[in-house]
Protein backbone atom coordinates (compact mmCIF):
# COMPACT_ATOMS: atom_id res chain seq x y z
CA UNK A 1 0.00 0.00 0.00
CA UNK A 2 0.77 3.72 -0.52
CA UNK A 3 1.56 4.28 3.63
CA UNK A 4 1.51 1.77 6.20
CA UNK A 5 -1.65 2.44 7.33
CA UNK A 6 -4.89 2.13 5.42
CA UNK A 7 -5.10 1.53 1.67
CA UNK A 8 -7.11 3.72 -0.42
CA UNK A 9 -10.37 3.28 -2.12
CA UNK A 10 -8.64 2.18 -5.23
CA UNK A 11 -6.05 0.26 -3.74
CA UNK A 12 -8.91 -1.59 -1.90
CA UNK A 13 -10.74 -2.22 -5.23
CA UNK A 14 -7.97 -3.82 -7.11
CA UNK A 15 -6.93 -5.98 -3.85
CA UNK A 16 -10.37 -7.62 -3.71
CA UNK A 17 -10.81 -7.75 -7.28
CA UNK A 18 -8.06 -10.03 -6.92
CA UNK A 19 -8.81 -11.98 -4.06
CA UNK A 20 -12.54 -12.91 -5.02
CA UNK A 21 -11.12 -14.22 -8.36
CA UNK A 22 -8.37 -16.42 -6.55
CA UNK A 23 -10.95 -17.42 -3.62
CA UNK A 24 -14.64 -17.46 -5.09
CA UNK A 25 -16.40 -19.41 -8.25
CA UNK A 26 -16.84 -16.35 -9.89
CA UNK A 27 -17.24 -18.13 -13.56
CA UNK A 28 -20.39 -17.52 -16.07
CA UNK A 29 -23.35 -20.12 -14.27
CA UNK A 30 -25.63 -21.16 -17.02
CA UNK A 31 -23.72 -20.36 -20.13
CA UNK A 32 -20.64 -21.52 -21.83
CA UNK A 33 -18.19 -19.99 -24.33
CA UNK A 34 -19.31 -22.17 -27.00
CA UNK A 35 -16.25 -23.55 -27.64
CA UNK A 36 -17.43 -26.84 -26.83
CA UNK A 37 -19.76 -26.87 -30.04
CA UNK A 38 -17.25 -27.04 -32.14
CA UNK A 39 -15.41 -29.89 -33.30
CA UNK A 40 -12.25 -30.03 -35.46
CA UNK A 41 -12.57 -32.89 -38.22
CA UNK A 42 -9.65 -35.25 -37.34
CA UNK A 43 -6.89 -36.19 -39.85
CA UNK A 44 -5.64 -39.59 -38.85
CA UNK A 45 -3.09 -39.20 -41.32
CA UNK A 46 -0.93 -35.74 -40.99
CA UNK A 47 2.20 -36.33 -43.28
CA UNK A 48 3.68 -33.76 -40.55
CA UNK A 49 6.27 -33.66 -37.93
CA UNK A 50 5.31 -33.27 -34.43
CA UNK A 51 8.64 -30.67 -33.93
CA UNK A 52 8.30 -28.88 -37.11
CA UNK A 53 5.09 -27.64 -36.44
CA UNK A 54 4.94 -24.09 -36.36
CA UNK A 55 2.98 -22.39 -33.91
CA UNK A 56 4.32 -18.43 -34.28
CA UNK A 57 2.36 -15.60 -35.26
CA UNK A 58 2.65 -12.03 -35.84
CA UNK A 59 0.69 -9.58 -34.05
CA UNK A 60 0.34 -5.75 -34.68
CA UNK A 61 3.95 -6.31 -36.26
CA UNK A 62 6.14 -8.29 -33.53
CA UNK A 63 6.93 -11.80 -34.30
CA UNK A 64 5.20 -13.96 -31.12
CA UNK A 65 6.08 -17.90 -30.56
CA UNK A 66 2.11 -18.23 -30.01
CA UNK A 67 -0.55 -16.46 -30.58
CA UNK A 68 -1.39 -16.03 -26.66
CA UNK A 69 -2.27 -12.96 -24.55
CA UNK A 70 -2.32 -12.82 -20.77
CA UNK A 71 -5.09 -9.86 -21.00
CA UNK A 72 -4.83 -6.47 -18.26
CA UNK A 73 -5.30 -8.12 -14.79
CA UNK A 74 -4.15 -5.54 -11.98
CA UNK A 75 -1.97 -2.97 -10.86
CA UNK A 76 -2.43 -0.02 -8.17
CA UNK A 77 -1.73 -1.38 -5.20
CA UNK A 78 1.84 -2.71 -3.20
CA UNK A 79 1.58 -6.63 -3.90
CA UNK A 80 0.22 -6.03 -8.31
CA UNK A 81 3.84 -4.79 -9.20
CA UNK A 82 5.11 -8.49 -7.72
CA UNK A 83 2.23 -9.95 -10.16
CA UNK A 84 2.80 -8.04 -13.10
CA UNK A 85 6.30 -8.61 -13.09
CA UNK A 86 5.93 -12.39 -13.23
CA UNK A 87 3.23 -12.34 -15.65
CA UNK A 88 5.79 -9.96 -17.96
CA UNK A 89 8.82 -12.04 -17.08
CA UNK A 90 6.98 -15.43 -18.28
CA UNK A 91 5.38 -13.75 -21.51
CA UNK A 92 8.82 -12.20 -22.18
CA UNK A 93 10.16 -15.77 -21.94
CA UNK A 94 7.53 -17.48 -23.68
CA UNK A 95 6.90 -14.46 -26.84
CA UNK A 96 3.83 -13.62 -25.54
CA UNK A 97 1.51 -10.68 -25.11
CA UNK A 98 1.08 -9.40 -21.55
CA UNK A 99 -1.23 -7.00 -20.10
CA UNK A 100 -1.37 -4.68 -17.26
CA UNK A 101 -4.68 -3.78 -15.62
CA UNK A 102 -6.42 -0.82 -15.78
CA UNK A 103 -4.14 2.39 -15.36
CA UNK A 104 -6.50 4.67 -13.43
CA UNK A 105 -4.88 4.35 -9.94
CA UNK A 106 -1.33 5.69 -11.59
CA UNK A 107 -3.34 8.33 -12.83
CA UNK A 108 -4.72 8.95 -9.89
CA UNK A 109 -1.64 8.38 -7.52
CA UNK A 110 1.31 8.66 -9.38
CA UNK A 111 3.26 7.04 -6.37
CA UNK A 112 1.47 3.95 -8.16
CA UNK A 113 3.42 3.99 -10.86
CA UNK A 114 6.05 1.33 -9.59
CA UNK A 115 3.23 -1.35 -9.53
CA UNK A 116 2.89 -1.33 -13.33
CA UNK A 117 6.40 -1.26 -14.27
CA UNK A 118 7.81 -4.34 -15.38
CA UNK A 119 10.65 -3.64 -17.75
CA UNK A 120 13.03 -4.04 -15.23
CA UNK A 121 12.07 -7.55 -15.44
CA UNK A 122 10.83 -8.02 -19.11
CA UNK A 123 12.38 -5.55 -21.50
CA UNK A 124 10.89 -6.78 -24.84
CA UNK A 125 8.02 -8.33 -24.23
CA UNK A 126 4.98 -6.95 -26.09
CA UNK A 127 3.37 -4.62 -23.65
CA UNK A 128 0.02 -3.59 -23.36
CA UNK A 129 -1.24 -0.65 -21.39
CA UNK A 130 -5.16 -0.37 -20.03
CA UNK A 131 -7.46 2.35 -19.53
CA UNK A 132 -11.26 2.28 -19.19
CA UNK A 133 -13.47 3.84 -22.03
CA UNK A 134 -15.23 6.28 -19.90
CA UNK A 135 -11.88 7.22 -18.06
CA UNK A 136 -10.87 7.93 -21.49
CA UNK A 137 -13.34 10.41 -22.23
CA UNK A 138 -12.25 13.39 -19.40
CA UNK A 139 -8.40 11.60 -19.68
CA UNK A 140 -5.73 14.18 -20.83
CA UNK A 141 -3.85 12.70 -24.12
CA UNK A 142 -0.59 14.63 -23.21
CA UNK A 143 -0.36 12.71 -19.94
CA UNK A 144 -1.46 9.31 -21.72
CA UNK A 145 1.01 9.82 -23.55
CA UNK A 146 3.95 10.59 -21.21
CA UNK A 147 2.70 7.34 -19.04
CA UNK A 148 2.82 4.85 -21.88
CA UNK A 149 6.22 6.04 -23.11
CA UNK A 150 7.16 5.51 -19.40
CA UNK A 151 6.11 2.18 -19.19
CA UNK A 152 7.25 1.72 -22.66
CA UNK A 153 4.06 0.12 -23.69
CA UNK A 154 3.57 -1.57 -27.02
CA UNK A 155 -0.07 -0.65 -27.49
CA UNK A 156 -3.10 0.58 -25.01
CA UNK A 157 -6.19 -1.49 -24.20
CA UNK A 158 -9.17 0.49 -23.91
CA UNK A 159 -11.63 -1.55 -21.84
CA UNK A 160 -15.52 -1.34 -22.39
CA UNK A 161 -17.71 -2.55 -19.36
CA UNK A 162 -20.87 -0.75 -19.39
CA UNK A 163 -22.72 -3.41 -17.40
CA UNK A 164 -20.00 -3.67 -14.81
CA UNK A 165 -20.41 -0.56 -13.91
CA UNK A 166 -23.95 -0.61 -14.04
CA UNK A 167 -24.36 -3.66 -11.19
CA UNK A 168 -21.57 -1.60 -9.26
CA UNK A 169 -22.54 1.21 -6.32
CA UNK A 170 -20.51 3.32 -7.33
CA UNK A 171 -20.64 2.34 -11.29
CA UNK A 172 -19.98 4.66 -14.49
CA UNK A 173 -23.27 5.79 -16.10
CA UNK A 174 -22.76 8.32 -18.65
CA UNK A 175 -21.22 6.47 -21.46
CA UNK A 176 -22.01 9.68 -24.07
CA UNK A 177 -19.10 10.36 -26.03
CA UNK A 178 -16.82 7.65 -25.48
CA UNK A 179 -16.27 6.62 -28.83
CA UNK A 180 -15.73 10.02 -29.74
CA UNK A 181 -12.70 9.79 -27.39
CA UNK A 182 -11.79 6.38 -28.64
CA UNK A 183 -11.73 8.22 -32.47
CA UNK A 184 -9.53 10.71 -30.54
CA UNK A 185 -7.08 8.39 -28.78
CA UNK A 186 -6.54 6.39 -31.51
CA UNK A 187 -5.76 9.84 -33.72
CA UNK A 188 -3.57 11.57 -31.25
CA UNK A 189 -1.57 8.90 -29.43
CA UNK A 190 1.39 7.08 -31.87
CA UNK A 191 0.53 3.77 -29.68
CA UNK A 192 -1.86 1.14 -31.16
CA UNK A 193 -4.93 1.11 -29.59
CA UNK A 194 -6.75 -2.19 -28.75
CA UNK A 195 -10.72 -1.77 -27.74
CA UNK A 196 -11.81 -4.93 -25.04
CA UNK A 197 -14.33 -5.94 -23.52
CA UNK A 198 -14.03 -7.68 -19.94
CA UNK A 199 -16.16 -10.79 -20.19
CA UNK A 200 -19.35 -10.02 -22.00
CA UNK A 201 -18.06 -9.74 -25.57
CA UNK A 202 -18.06 -7.35 -28.84
CA UNK A 203 -21.01 -7.10 -31.17
CA UNK A 204 -19.85 -7.14 -34.66
CA UNK A 205 -21.23 -4.09 -35.41
CA UNK A 206 -19.67 -2.34 -32.32
CA UNK A 207 -16.62 -3.95 -34.09
CA UNK A 208 -17.38 -2.16 -37.46
CA UNK A 209 -17.70 0.93 -35.74
CA UNK A 210 -14.15 0.26 -33.71
CA UNK A 211 -12.59 -0.39 -37.10
CA UNK A 212 -13.76 2.47 -38.90
CA UNK A 213 -12.45 5.28 -36.04
CA UNK A 214 -8.77 3.58 -36.27
CA UNK A 215 -8.77 0.75 -33.73
CA UNK A 216 -5.92 -1.33 -34.28
CA UNK A 217 -7.19 -4.61 -32.78
CA UNK A 218 -10.08 -5.94 -31.37
CA UNK A 219 -10.32 -8.03 -28.04
CA UNK A 220 -13.62 -9.78 -27.94
CA UNK A 221 -13.50 -10.85 -24.28
CA UNK A 222 -17.21 -12.70 -24.71
CA UNK A 223 -18.98 -14.82 -21.95
CA UNK A 224 -18.09 -17.94 -20.36
CA UNK A 225 -15.35 -17.33 -18.24
CA UNK A 226 -15.02 -14.73 -15.14
CA UNK A 227 -18.09 -12.71 -14.80
CA UNK A 228 -17.45 -8.97 -13.78
CA UNK A 229 -21.47 -8.21 -13.76
CA UNK A 230 -22.51 -11.49 -11.62
CA UNK A 231 -19.63 -13.07 -9.91
CA UNK A 232 -17.24 -10.66 -8.86
CA UNK A 233 -19.49 -7.98 -8.50
CA UNK A 234 -22.03 -10.29 -6.43
CA UNK A 235 -19.17 -10.70 -3.80
CA UNK A 236 -17.96 -7.42 -3.79
CA UNK A 237 -22.06 -6.53 -2.66
CA UNK A 238 -22.94 -4.78 -5.25
CA UNK A 239 -26.03 -4.16 -6.52
CA UNK A 240 -28.97 -6.27 -6.22
CA UNK A 241 -29.07 -7.01 -10.10
CA UNK A 242 -25.67 -8.83 -10.11
CA UNK A 243 -27.28 -12.53 -9.93
CA UNK A 244 -29.81 -11.23 -12.77
CA UNK A 245 -26.98 -10.30 -14.73
CA UNK A 246 -24.52 -12.92 -13.88
CA UNK A 247 -24.61 -14.89 -17.57
CA UNK A 248 -25.10 -11.79 -19.42
CA UNK A 249 -23.44 -11.23 -22.81
CA UNK A 250 -21.77 -12.60 -25.51
CA UNK A 251 -20.46 -15.86 -25.83
CA UNK A 252 -16.42 -15.70 -26.61
CA UNK A 253 -17.23 -18.40 -29.85
CA UNK A 254 -19.91 -16.14 -31.28
CA UNK A 255 -18.73 -13.11 -30.93
CA UNK A 256 -15.25 -13.94 -32.61
CA UNK A 257 -16.61 -15.79 -35.18
CA UNK A 258 -18.88 -12.68 -36.11
CA UNK A 259 -16.76 -9.68 -35.85
CA UNK A 260 -14.06 -12.10 -38.12
CA UNK A 261 -16.77 -11.99 -40.44
CA UNK A 262 -17.00 -7.91 -40.49
CA UNK A 263 -13.84 -6.44 -40.04
CA UNK A 264 -10.11 -6.67 -41.38
CA UNK A 265 -8.30 -5.88 -38.16
CA UNK A 266 -6.89 -8.57 -35.71
CA UNK A 267 -9.15 -10.09 -33.41
CA UNK A 268 -8.38 -11.58 -29.60
CA UNK A 269 -10.47 -14.26 -28.58
CA UNK A 270 -10.85 -14.13 -24.75
CA UNK A 271 -13.44 -15.08 -21.69
CA UNK A 272 -13.30 -18.18 -20.88
CA UNK A 273 -10.67 -19.63 -22.87
CA UNK A 274 -8.71 -22.38 -21.00
CA UNK A 275 -6.54 -24.85 -22.96
CA UNK A 276 -4.86 -24.66 -26.15
CA UNK A 277 -7.38 -26.63 -27.66
CA UNK A 278 -9.67 -23.72 -27.60
CA UNK A 279 -7.12 -21.23 -28.67
CA UNK A 280 -6.70 -23.32 -32.07
CA UNK A 281 -10.59 -23.48 -32.07
CA UNK A 282 -10.77 -19.35 -31.73
CA UNK A 283 -8.29 -19.23 -34.21
CA UNK A 284 -10.14 -21.25 -36.81
CA UNK A 285 -13.16 -19.29 -36.18
CA UNK A 286 -11.07 -15.53 -37.19
CA UNK A 287 -8.81 -14.53 -34.10
CA UNK A 288 -5.17 -14.11 -34.54
CA UNK A 289 -4.27 -14.54 -30.97
CA UNK A 290 -6.77 -15.87 -28.13
CA UNK A 291 -6.17 -14.71 -24.27
CA UNK A 292 -7.06 -15.42 -20.60
CA UNK A 293 -6.58 -13.58 -17.35
CA UNK A 294 -8.20 -15.43 -14.24
CA UNK A 295 -6.15 -19.03 -15.07
CA UNK A 296 -2.88 -17.08 -15.18
CA UNK A 297 -3.49 -14.91 -12.16
CA UNK A 298 -4.03 -18.52 -10.23
CA UNK A 299 -1.07 -19.95 -11.74
CA UNK A 300 1.25 -16.71 -10.30
CA UNK A 301 -0.57 -17.45 -7.09
CA UNK A 302 0.46 -20.89 -7.21
CA UNK A 303 3.89 -20.37 -8.07
CA UNK A 304 4.95 -17.06 -9.64
CA UNK A 305 6.56 -16.67 -12.80
CA UNK A 306 8.14 -20.58 -12.92
CA UNK A 307 4.06 -21.20 -12.80
CA UNK A 308 2.79 -19.34 -15.69
CA UNK A 309 5.84 -20.70 -17.67
CA UNK A 310 4.43 -24.14 -17.65
CA UNK A 311 0.95 -22.80 -18.53
CA UNK A 312 2.00 -21.22 -21.20
CA UNK A 313 3.88 -23.97 -22.14
CA UNK A 314 0.88 -26.49 -21.82
CA UNK A 315 -0.95 -24.16 -24.16
CA UNK A 316 1.77 -24.38 -26.64
CA UNK A 317 2.13 -28.08 -26.73
CA UNK A 318 -1.91 -28.72 -26.70
CA UNK A 319 -2.27 -25.94 -29.56
CA UNK A 320 0.64 -27.76 -31.43
CA UNK A 321 -1.08 -31.18 -30.93
CA UNK A 322 -4.41 -29.62 -32.65
CA UNK A 323 -2.43 -28.53 -35.88
CA UNK A 324 -1.21 -32.02 -35.38
CA UNK A 325 -4.80 -34.10 -35.07
CA UNK A 326 -5.98 -31.47 -38.06
CA UNK A 327 -2.52 -31.98 -40.38
CA UNK A 328 -2.03 -27.93 -40.03
CA UNK A 329 1.45 -27.37 -40.09
CA UNK A 330 1.41 -24.22 -39.30
CA UNK A 331 -1.65 -21.39 -37.82
CA UNK A 332 -2.42 -20.31 -41.15
CA UNK A 333 -3.28 -23.84 -42.16
CA UNK A 334 -5.04 -24.58 -38.50
CA UNK A 335 -7.01 -21.47 -39.84
CA UNK A 336 -9.10 -23.24 -42.91
CA UNK A 337 -8.84 -26.76 -41.07
CA UNK A 338 -12.33 -28.73 -41.86
CA UNK A 339 -14.84 -28.89 -38.78
CA UNK A 340 -16.86 -31.64 -38.14
CA UNK A 341 -20.82 -30.68 -39.56
CA UNK A 342 -23.51 -31.68 -37.95
CA UNK A 343 -25.17 -34.52 -39.75
CA UNK A 344 -28.12 -33.95 -41.26
CA UNK A 345 -30.55 -36.87 -41.36
CA UNK A 346 -32.50 -35.21 -44.20
CA UNK A 347 -29.51 -35.59 -46.71
CA UNK A 348 -28.62 -39.09 -45.99
C1 LIG B 1 -8.43 -10.09 -11.17
C2 LIG B 1 -8.78 -9.56 -12.54
C3 LIG B 1 -8.71 -8.19 -12.76
C4 LIG B 1 -9.03 -7.65 -14.01
N1 LIG B 1 -8.85 -6.31 -14.24
C5 LIG B 1 -9.00 -5.83 -15.51
C6 LIG B 1 -8.65 -4.50 -15.82
O1 LIG B 1 -8.17 -3.73 -14.97
N2 LIG B 1 -8.83 -4.07 -17.08
C7 LIG B 1 -9.35 -4.89 -18.07
O2 LIG B 1 -9.46 -4.48 -19.22
N3 LIG B 1 -9.71 -6.15 -17.78
C8 LIG B 1 -9.54 -6.65 -16.55
N4 LIG B 1 -9.86 -7.95 -16.27
C9 LIG B 1 -10.64 -8.71 -17.28
C10 LIG B 1 -9.81 -9.68 -18.08
O3 LIG B 1 -8.80 -9.02 -18.83
C11 LIG B 1 -10.69 -10.53 -19.03
O4 LIG B 1 -11.25 -9.68 -20.03
C12 LIG B 1 -11.83 -11.25 -18.32
O5 LIG B 1 -11.49 -11.61 -16.99
C13 LIG B 1 -12.27 -12.51 -19.06
O6 LIG B 1 -11.22 -13.43 -19.18
P1 LIG B 1 -11.08 -14.77 -18.28
O7 LIG B 1 -12.38 -15.51 -18.39
O8 LIG B 1 -9.93 -15.52 -18.88
O9 LIG B 1 -10.78 -14.33 -16.87
C14 LIG B 1 -9.50 -8.52 -15.04
C15 LIG B 1 -9.56 -9.89 -14.81
C16 LIG B 1 -9.20 -10.44 -13.58
C17 LIG B 1 -9.29 -11.92 -13.39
Amino acid sequence: MTNETKPTIIEQRKLEHVQIVLEKNVEYKNKSTGFEKIDFEHNALPELNFDEIDISTNFLGTKLQAPFMITGITGGYGPAQKINGDLAAACEKEGVVVGLGSMRPLFEQPELAKTYNVRDRAKKVFLCGNIGGYQLKSMNIDNMHKVLCELQANALCVHLNPIHEAVQKEGDMNWLGVLSAIKKACKELDTPIIVKEVGSGISASLAEKLESVGVAAIDVSGSGGTSWSGGVESYRKGRPETELFWDWGIPTSIAVANAAKRVKIPLIASGGIRNGLEVAKAIRLGATLAGAAAPFLKAQNIGGEQEIIKLIQTWKRELKMTCFGTGSKNLSELSGANLIKPLDINEL
